[in-house]
């Protein structure tokens, strides 16, 4: 129930924004209409996510209260599969079928590609209304935007390139500091194997071998690098001296995992960290969810570092939620105040400090973030500045969902194929990037997706 006073807070908020941008009375009357609520006018907002894991469902619970406290009801539509491939095969049946949900776990690029199917609500009433852009890093702005109309909401940034530590563990084997280089990182790992643990926690699906990938790619070449071979997906960087050592590292990496990687979720590679069986995982930070769901305090139980080589860069991941249209107006009300939810300072709190990532609004209060999320935001501006701020490619915020898949594909293979010599997965790092195979048409960009 919109009460009195937040009515008038709306009304002269909605007048603000009026005068400010032009907004249309129409445009300033729906975004009221659809932030009065009444119990009779309660809506249901149906939202398409895959955040089934520990740290994720607690930080989702913050929003489903959120939004039943307004009187609108919640209907999960979760597709389990960490990384989200599963959760969009779903989708795209829900779309094309007709039914779509108000909202779904849609990010970078392919917002692009949703939004030219022409399913998505446009949202610059709302953004006006709340002044969205100047609470937006531009980077940030723009990615939620299609032709320049906002169609989807941003709830966080994770930053991907962590190392995550379980500190008994290194305390045990004699490791005393966390490791900045990989030849620091290898001997540590051969002290944690000597004491008897598994040095790496993996799990099994591509996304998370990539997650590890890029973060090695970045540490061993850099971010301009990074940006070269990964997200211009440039030949020259692809067959590169740096690209053949990276892969010599990633490949090394390999043989400090136990055997029972295979098919195993992110979640329960990082609980094997929180439990003392492993050392390390290379990881994004929803990974700090589950240690802090399980009750573990950075700088005590674990430890967060940038992965070897990648102090002063930052890999973002931000996830974001894509509106569909919608024809029953309590349902649009239901999702207009969703939208409203997700950038308010109340939620990219307390979402936020559950989740792991830092806010995707600007000019938030950090002092309830610990350590970890506080070295983040820092880390973030500083990048930004340094032009070392690169998109994960792991995550989907750079490059097509196609040649995201084929790049995954290409680096798992190299990952669990021990026979798979560089050059082979050099080879395919080319065909992935939509090159011609080598010996056709050499160099030439035949199809490249983007
Ligand atoms: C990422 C997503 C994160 C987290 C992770 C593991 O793609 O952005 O929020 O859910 O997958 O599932």
């Amino acid at each position: 129930m919109l009460t009195a006073g937040m009515f008038a807070f709306a009304a002269m908020h909605a007048v603000d924004a009026m005068r400010r941008s032009m907004l249309t009375a129409r445009g300033v009357l729906a975004c009221m209409a659809l932030l009065a609520c009444t119990a009779g006018q309660a809506g249901e907002v149906e939202v398409l996510h895959y955040w089934t894991s520990g740290g994720e469902a607690k930080s989702l619970a913050e929003l489903k209260s959120m939004m039943t406290n307004r009187g609108h009801s919640w209907k999960d539509f979760t597709v389990t599969g960490g990384g989200g491939q599963n959760a969009m095969v779903v989708l795209k049946q829900r779309v094309l079928g007709g039914t779509a949900p108000a909202a779904a776990l849609i990010k970078g690029p392919s917002i692009q590609e949703w939004a030219n199917l022409n399913v998505l609500t446009n949202l610059d009433a709302m953004a006006a209304f709340e002044k969205w852009d100047n609470l937006l890093p531009k980077v940030i702005a723009d990615q939620m935007k299609h032709k320049g109309h906002y169609v989807a909401v941003p709830v966080n940034v994770h930053r991907v390139n962590w190392l995550w530590a379980n500190s008994a563990v290194l305390n045990k084997a004699g490791v005393t500091a966390l490791p900045t280089t990989y030849d620091a990182f290898f001997a540590a790992a051969d002290k944690i194997k000597a004491a008897g643990f598994i040095p790496i926690a993996h799990g099994g699906q591509d996304w998370q071998d990539f997650t590890v990938f890029e973060s090695v790619v970045l540490g061993v070449g850099g971010a301009a690098f990074y940006n070269s071979a990964l997200v211009q997906l440039d030949k020259r960087a692809l067959t590169s001296d740096t690209m053949r050592q990276s892969l010599d590292v990633f490949r090394r990496l390999k043989s400090y995992v136990d055997d029972k990687a295979p098919g195993r979720d992110w979640n329960v590679a990082t609980d094997m960290v929180i439990k003392g069986k492993a050392g390390f995982q290379f990881m994004g930070d929803w990974a700090k969810g589950e240690f802090l769901a399980a009750g573990q305090q950075p700088g005590v139980d674990f430890s967060c570092s940038a992965a070897p080589g990648t102090a002063n860069a930052y890999t973002f991941n931000v996830d974001s939620f894509a509106m569909f249209q919608l024809k029953a107006w309590e349902a649009q009300k239901a999702q207009g105040y969703l939208a409203y939810l997700l950038m308010g300072q109340d939620f990219q709190e307390k979402f936020n400090l559950r989740k792991g990532s830092i806010p995707a609004r600007l000019h938030m209060d950090m002092d309830k973030f610990d350590a970890c999320a506080k070295a983040s935001s820092k880390d973030f501006v500083a990048a930004s500045k340094a032009d070392t701020l690169v998109p994960s490619v792991a995550h989907g915020m750079a490059v097509s969902t196609a040649a995201q898949a084929a790049l995954r594909a290409a680096v798992s293979e190299f990952w669990n194929n021990g026979k798979t010599t560089v050059d082979d997965a050099m080879a395919k790092l080319v065909l992935a990037a939509g090159y011609a195979a080598p010996g056709h048409r050499q160099g030439d960009q035949v199809d490249k997706q983007r």
